[in-house]
């Protein structure tokens, strides 16, 4: 197979930021997806009504094309119901941070006691607004998704009605969890079907690949590339692409976060291809996540052809992953 078609890419975690990084990484993903849902971890965080119409706006302002839907995401606080009832047409989720998990979470929640949680958790449940949650505790860091694991089956069951994505996932055992419960699904980077820990820091320390959560072990990567190659009915595309300057990465204290957008189709391509699962591909970036979410994206199709593609060293001042590496697909056109 030297051509693959993709028919409404979507990414389903994904950071645009604002200003001037807004307007370089914009376009970058509305050229190739069709949507994304979009973090509300700026600073400060998308909290009202106000700021999630105004972030859009600015959004498709940036995207120097008309056909991408950004759906919005409010950063979880308690909210009233009366306040989501007036916001729901706004937002297609509401995203969860443990405070101080990851890049600008300081305004996250404390603890996941659930009765502080039960006026908010109940009246989304009831209004269809799914819950996306960042899910590590502040243990040790590389056990910080499994310990969280109680923490998901606490919420999937308290809120049976309740759509609860897990985020990023980067182990065995969230892979485990997903069909316990049938409440919850999940998203899965890139980054985290092609890297391990040993990628990270194994050698020279790579400060592109810092994200959180931090890539894990072998066995974890394995059980992520199964449940992606077979497009797991509850398991979505999301990149995580979480641009940061060249000089807050390369610097003593990295910021977390890996920028792929660029090169995700192009990169699941590579590994689809490699696992002979391209067939699934198109679940795995697109059908699936229209389901889950029950979206229905403007019409875009994306051809990619098997012809080397260096990637640049830089769009902006953000460094992509794999910079200055050949890549073994290209985008050929978009229709
Ligand atoms: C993200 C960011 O930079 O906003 N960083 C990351 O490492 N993934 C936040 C997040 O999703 O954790
Ligand atoms: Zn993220």
């Amino acid at each position: 197979m030297n051509t693959i078609s993709l028919m409404m890419p979507l990414d389903m975690h994904l950071h645009l930021r604002d200003d001037d990084m807004l307007k370089v990484v914009a376009p970058l993903t509305s050229y190739t997806f069709s949507g994304a849902l979009v973090m509300p971890n700026l600073v400060p965080p998308v909290t009202t009504k106000e700021m999630v119409k105004s972030y859009r706006h600015r959004i498709i302002e940036a995207m120097e094309s008309d056909d991408f839907e950004p759906y919005m995401t409010l950063f979880y606080q308690h909210y009233s119901r009366e306040f989501l009832e007036s916001v729901q047409d706004d937002i297609t989720a509401i995203k969860i941070y443990p405070s101080g998990a990851t890049t600008n979470s300081e305004g996250g929640v404390v603890s996941f006691d659930i009765e502080p949680m039960r006026e908010t958790l109940e009246a989304m449940s009831d209004l269809g607004i799914i819950l996306s949650v960042h899910g590590e505790t502040n243990g040790f860091v590389m056990d910080r998704e499994a310990e969280f694991m109680s923490v998901y089956e606490m919420l999937a069951s308290n809120f049976p009605k309740l759509k609860i994505i897990m985020e990023h996932i980067t182990t065995r055992e969230a892979v485990e969890m997903l069909d316990r419960y049938e409440n919850l699904y999940a998203t899965v980077t890139v980054h985290h079907l092609m890297i391990t820990l040993d990628d990270v820091a194994g050698g020279m320390l790579r400060p592109h690949l810092f994200c959180k959560p931090i890539a894990k072990r072998p066995h974890d990567r394995e059980a992520l590339l199964k449940i992606a190659l077979a497009a797991h009915p509850k398991v979505m595309f999301g990149s995580d692409s979480a641009p940061h300057p060249k000089d807050k990465k390369e610097s003593c204290g990295c910021g977390a976060g890996v920028f792929t957008a660029p090169i995700a189709l192009q990169l699941l391509c590579e590994i689809f291809e490699e696992y002979n699962a391209l067939d699934n591909l198109q679940a795995f970036v697109s059908d699936n996540a229209q389901r889950i979410y029950g979206i229905c994206p403007d019409y875009k199709e994306v051809v990619l052809i098997k012809h080397d593609f260096v990637v640049p060293q830089m769009y902006g001042e953000v460094v992509p992953m794999r910079a200055g590496e050949t890549l073994r697909w290209s985008i050929e056109r978009v229709d």
